[in-house]
């Protein structure tokens, strides 16, 4: 495998395969903090991004190597005109890994498909953010204790939020989950993930408006904020923004050990008064999220630890 454009690109096998590593990390960072010595990543956000650019960075960091890069499309050739294709080609002659996000769906995988280096998609439009999951999936692993007999509530937005996409793709692949999909009828899961994934799959789901009802069946609560970005046009965003706000209120009927997560940056959908409760977990994602990568990159750059 020399990218990874799309968390289908990684079997279940080598997801497990990539948690223990992270697990590792935690467990013995100094056994890690120089295999990357000599290497540079390339972070290249033709969009915005504090977690994602900067926990590439930082794991890059940890692992001894070195980090170029650019954190927008106006710092880049981009503005000049330049395509993908030929950034990749030319960054492939400076770094030995490229980081990248795009707004346009697809971006990365025309980068990998002209790079002669590996290349992970960071996000790409409203498609597909593979390394968020990697970060989700270790969060679900360490608060629960598995990745089996779940059910999954995803709520926000379900259209345009690539993290949910990936995470949908990537837990149909484990057993006994169930996905509880909690939007506004204007932000559904799109149809090619019901279809593709959900139904190819036989894998049982329901959609809802009222997150209240379904709140007692859920052993992980996904928020999601809704991606003004993507919409056409303003009135539709403002009318749509605080659709779902998590108060400990609304909690009143959760399982005791349900695990609130978010890929955040968080707008509204989650009460700061909630940050507190031990169900809360989008803060440990963000570190989950270090650990995820660095094992993603000694994985693609084939170090030996
Ligand atoms: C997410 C993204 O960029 O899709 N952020 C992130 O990488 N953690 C979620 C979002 O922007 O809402």
């Amino acid at each position: 495998m020399g990218s990874l454009i799309s968390i289908l690109d990684l079997s279940v096998e080598e997801l497990d395969g990539l948690i223990n590593v992270a697990n590792d990390i935690i467990d013995n960072p100094k056994k890690y903090s120089e295999v990357c010595h000599g290497k540079k990543l390339a972070t290249l956000f033709f969009e915005p991004s504090t977690r994602t650019r900067l926990s590439f960075e930082a794991a890059m960091y940890e692992l001894g190597g070195n980090v170029i890069g650019f954190s927008s499309a106006g710092d880049s050739s981009a503005s000049k005109g330049e395509s993908v294709a030929d950034t990749a080609k030319v960054i492939s002659c400076y770094a030995d890994i490229i980081a990248m996000r795009h707004p346009k769906e697809g971006a990365p995988l025309v980068a990998a498909m002209n790079a002669s280096i590996p290349v992970i998609n960071a996000g790409d439009g409203g498609h597909n953010h593979p390394t968020q999951t990697l970060a989700d999936l270790l969060t679900i692993q360490r608060e629960k204790g598995r990745l089996n007999d779940l059910t999954i509530g995803l709520c926000g937005d379900l259209k345009f939020g690539r993290t949910v996409h990936s995470l949908i793709e990537a837990m149909a692949r484990y057993t006994g989950i169930k996905f509880v999909l909690i939007s506004p009828d204007e932000l559904k899961l799109p149809s090619y993930v019901k279809n593709d994934c959900l139904k190819e799959h036989g894998i049982e789901y329901i959609q809802t408006t009222d997150l209240e009802a379904v709140m007692p069946e859920l052993d992980i609560l996904y928020m999601t904020r809704v991606q003004r970005e993507r919409f056409f046009n303003e009135e539709d965003y403002l009318r749509l923004k605080d659709s779902y706000i998590l108060t400990p209120e609304k909690l009143k009927n959760a399982k005791p050990d349900l695990s609130i997560m978010h890929p955040l940056p968080r707008v509204n959908e989650i009460s700061v008064a909630i940050d507190n409760d031990p169900r809360a977990a989008y803060f440990k994602q963000v570190l989950n999220g270090k650990y995820m990568r660095m094992a993603l990159i000694c994985k693609l750059l084939e170090v030996t630890v």
